[in-house]
C-alpha cells in the first residue's frame, strides 16, 4: 500500500506528539507508532521537566548546572536556546491540556542531582503519563493528523533506495519518508512524505538492564545511520543511578525506575550494612550529576561483591513520601516494600542516550527533508551527560523548532518526489530459525551490559566489538532471505546501535562524562575529541 502526506512523524513519544500538533496547523500529517499510542519512554517518565519558574532561579543558573553535567562538551548555542524557550514550551504544555502538581496556586517546583535550584515542573512522580494523556487527547481530536499504530517504521527512503539515484554524492541526499510494516496485516507501507520527523526515542534495550521499555530499540539511529545521516556521541549512554532491584528480575525486561526526585527529597544511598557512600566520592553526595552517583555505587557493588545497594527515604514523615510519591510507594509496596519504614533497594540500569542523530537549531539532520527530534536526535545539549529532567525538555524546544522549519520547507519546496520501488517482500524464515534471533538479541544485550558499561577498557571494547560484529554479519545474512517481522528488525537495530556505540568509545581515547575508561582514567586537557561523529558512507 502506498501513503501520501505532507509530513511523516514517527514516534509517538512527546516529541512525535508535539512536532505532529504544531505541524498539523498548517500541514496534513501521518504519525505511525510501532505500538499503541501511548507507549513510549514519555509514558515512564517520573521525576519531571526543567525549566526556570522560580523568580529566584535565573537561565544562567539552567545554563550553568547544564553545561556542568555535560562535562565540557555541551554546544552552548544550544543550551541557551534551551534554557530560554523552556518556560514558554512549559506554557505550551499547560494549554494543551497537562496538569502539573502544583502548590499553593503555583507550580510544585521539585529538586534533582546536578541542578542547584528546584525546578522540576511535574506531575507527582507520573509526569510523562501525563504529558502522554495530554498529547494523545489533542491528537486524537486533530483532523490534520492521521495516526497508524503498531506500525514499526523499517527503513528511511532516500536516494539509496532508487536504483538510478544510488550514486549520488552523501551530501546533498534527501528523505522521502519510510517504508514500514503493518504489524496485523504484515503488509509492508510505501509512505511518501516531503518532510520527515524522526521521533523514535532512545535504545535502551541494548543493554541487559534497562529502565526503557520494549520499543526502545534504537531503531531511528540505526534508519538514520543506514540512509547515511550524521550520527554523534554514541559513546554517551546515560545509566540511571536507582532502578528498583529485584532478584527475580528478567533480563529484557524494564526495571522500574525510582526516581531521582526522591533523592532531591533527602533520600540517602547507603551500603547493605547500611553505611552512608555518596560523602567519600562528591561533596554534593546523592544530588551529585547521574554519572558520578553511577559509578560510586558500581564501585562500591565491585569492591564489596553486592547486588545492590539501599536507597533510605525512611527518615522522612510517611504521607509526604505518599503524597510526593505515590507510584512509587505503591509499587515498592506490591513487592513487599514499605519505603516509609524500609530501605529500598537499588542498581544502575540504561537509561539514556545523550547522543543520537545530528541535528542544527531547527531540528535538521544532515539528509535533506530529515528532521529529528527527542532522545533520537543530538542537539549537543547534554554534552558527554544529561542532567536530569533536560530530556522532555529538549524534547518540546526542539520539536517546535523542527515545526518552525518545516512550514518553511513546505513553502519552498518545488522538486517532485522520484518514483519510489515497492519493498522486495520475498524471503522466508522457518520457525527454527525465529529462535536464533532471540538467542543474539540476548547475547547483543548481554556483550553490551558487560564490556560497554559505565566502566569500559581497550580491551572489553575490542572483546565487544568482535562480537558485534559476528552477530551483525550474521543477522544481516539473515534479514536479507527474511520475510520482514518485529524481531528481525529490533535485532538489526540494536546489533547497529551497539556497533556504533561501541565505536565511538574506541573513538573517545579519555574519560569524560559518561565515557569512564580505565585506559585513559581522565578527560584530555585539550578537549581534542569534541564530538564523535560517524557517517555510513556507503548507504
Ligand atoms: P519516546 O517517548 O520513547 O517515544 C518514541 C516513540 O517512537 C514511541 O511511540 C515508539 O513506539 C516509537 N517508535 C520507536 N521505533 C519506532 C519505529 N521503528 N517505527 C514506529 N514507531 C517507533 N526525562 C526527563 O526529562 N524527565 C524525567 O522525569 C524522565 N524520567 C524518565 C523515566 C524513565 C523510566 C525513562 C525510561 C526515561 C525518563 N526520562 C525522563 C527520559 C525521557 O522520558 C525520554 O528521553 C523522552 O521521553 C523521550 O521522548 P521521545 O518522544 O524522544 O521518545
Ligand atoms: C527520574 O525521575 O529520575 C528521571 C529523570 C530523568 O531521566 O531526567
Amino acid at each position: 500500500m502506498e501513503i501520501k502526506t505532507d509530513v511523516l512523524v514517527i514516534g509517538s513519544g512527546i516529541a512525535g506528539l508535539f512536532a505532529a500538533i504544531k505541524i498539523s496547523e498548517f500541514a496534513d500529517v501521518v504519525l505511525i507508532t510501532k505500538k499503541e499510542k501511548n507507549e513510549s519512554n514519555t509514558n515512564y517518565a517520573q521525576g519531571g521537566i526543567a525549566s526556570v519558574i522560580d523568580p529566584a532561579d535565573t537561565f544562567e543558573k539552567h545554563i550553568k548546572d547544564t553545561l556542568i553535567a555535560g562535562a565540557g562538551l555541551c554546544n552552548e548555542k544550544m543550551v541557551e536556546i534551551l534554557v530560554k524557550e523552556g518556560p514558554e514550551r512549559i506554557k505550551d504544555l499547560m494549554e494543551l491540556g497537562a496538569q502539573f502538581t502544583k502548590k499553593n496556586g503555583k507550580l510544585d517546583l521539585a529538586k534533582e542531582g546536578g541542578h542547584s535550584m528546584s525546578r522540576i515542573v511535574h506531575a507527582k512522580d507520573l509526569t510523562g503519563r501525563e504529558v502522554e494523556r495530554a498529547l494523545i487527547n489533542q491528537v486524537n481530536e486533530n483532523k490534520n493528523i492521521k495516526i497508524f499504530e503498531d506500525t514499526i517504521a523499517i527503513d528511511l527512503i532516500t536516494e539509496h533506495n532508487v536504483q538510478r539515484l544510488k550514486n549520488l554524492p552523501l551530501n546533498n541526499r534527501n528523505c522521502w519518508g519510510a517504508y514500514a510494516l503493518n504489524c496485523h496485516s504484515n503488509e509492508i507501507l510505501k509512505i511518501s512524505s516531503k518532510a520527515t520527523v524522526l521521533a523514535t526515542g532512545g535504545l535502551g534495550q541494548v543493554y541487559t538492564h534497562t529502565t526503557n521499555p520494549k520499543i526502545a530499540t534504537g531503531d531511528g539511529y540505526a534508519m538514520a545511520y543506514r540512509a547515511g545521516a550524521k550520527i554523534g556521541n554514541m559513546e554517551f549512554i546515560q545509566f540511571h543511578p536507582t532502578a528498583f532491584y529485584s532478584s527475580n528480575q528478567n533480563n529484557n525486561s524494564q526495571a522500574f525506575l525510582i526516581s531521582e526526585a526522591v533523592r532531591g527529597f533527602g533520600g540517602i544511598l547507603r551500603t547493605i550494612d547500611g553505611n552512608e557512600f555518596m560523602s567519600k566520592y562528591d561533596s554534593r553526595k546523592e544530588l551529585a550529576p547521574r554519572d558520578i552517583v553511577a559509578r560510586a555505587i558500581d564501585n562500591e557493588l565491585k569492591k564489596r561483591g553486592e547486588d545492590f545497594v539501599y536507597l533510605d527515604i525512611t527518615h522522612k514523615n510517611k504521607n509526604s513520601i505518599i503524597d510526593h510519591f505515590p507510584n512509587i510507594y505503591q509499587h515498592c509496596l506490591d513487592q513487599g516494600i514499605d519505603i516509609s519504614k524500609e530501605y529500598i533497594p537499588v542498581v544502575p540500569a540504561a537509561h539514556y542516550s545523550c547522543g543520537g542523530v545530528v541535528v542544527d537549531e531547527f531540528a535538521r539532520t544532515s539528509l535533506k527533508g530529515l528532521y529529528a527530534c527527542g532522545e533520537v536526535s543530538m542537539t549537543g545539549v547534554h554534552g558527554a551527560n544529561r542532567l536530569a529532567s533536560n530530556s522532555l525538555l529538549e524534547a518540546v524546544v526542539f520539536s517546535q523548532r523542527a515545526a518552525i522549519d518545516i512550514k518553511n520547507y513546505l513553502n519552498n519546496y518545488r522538486t517532485s518526489i522520484p518514483e519510489i520501488p515497492n519493498w522486495d517482500d520475498s524471503g522466508t524464515l522457518t520457525y527454527d530459525e525465529r529462535i536464533l534471533i532471540t538467542h543474539s538479541s540476548r547475547e547483543v544485550k548481554q556483550i553490551m551490559w558487560d564490556y560497554v558499561g559505565i566502566v569500559r577498557s581497550n580491551l572489553r571494547l575490542e572483546r565487544a566489538a568482535n562480537r558485534i560484529h559476528n552477530i551483525y554479519s550474521e543477522t544481516e545474512e539473515l534479514y536479507k532471505r527474511t520475510k520482514i517481522f518485529e524481531e528481525i528488525l529490533e535485532l538489526r537495530n540494536i546489533t547497529a546501535c551497539a556497533h556504533m556505540i561501541i565505536k565511538s568509545a574506541q573513538m573517545r581515547k579519555e574519560s569524560r562524562g559518561l565515557n569512564y575508561t580505565l585506559d585513559y582514567p581522565n578527560p584530555s586537557p585539550t578537549n581534542e575529541f569534541g564530538d564523535s561523529i560517524l557517517q555510513n558512507v556507503n548507504p
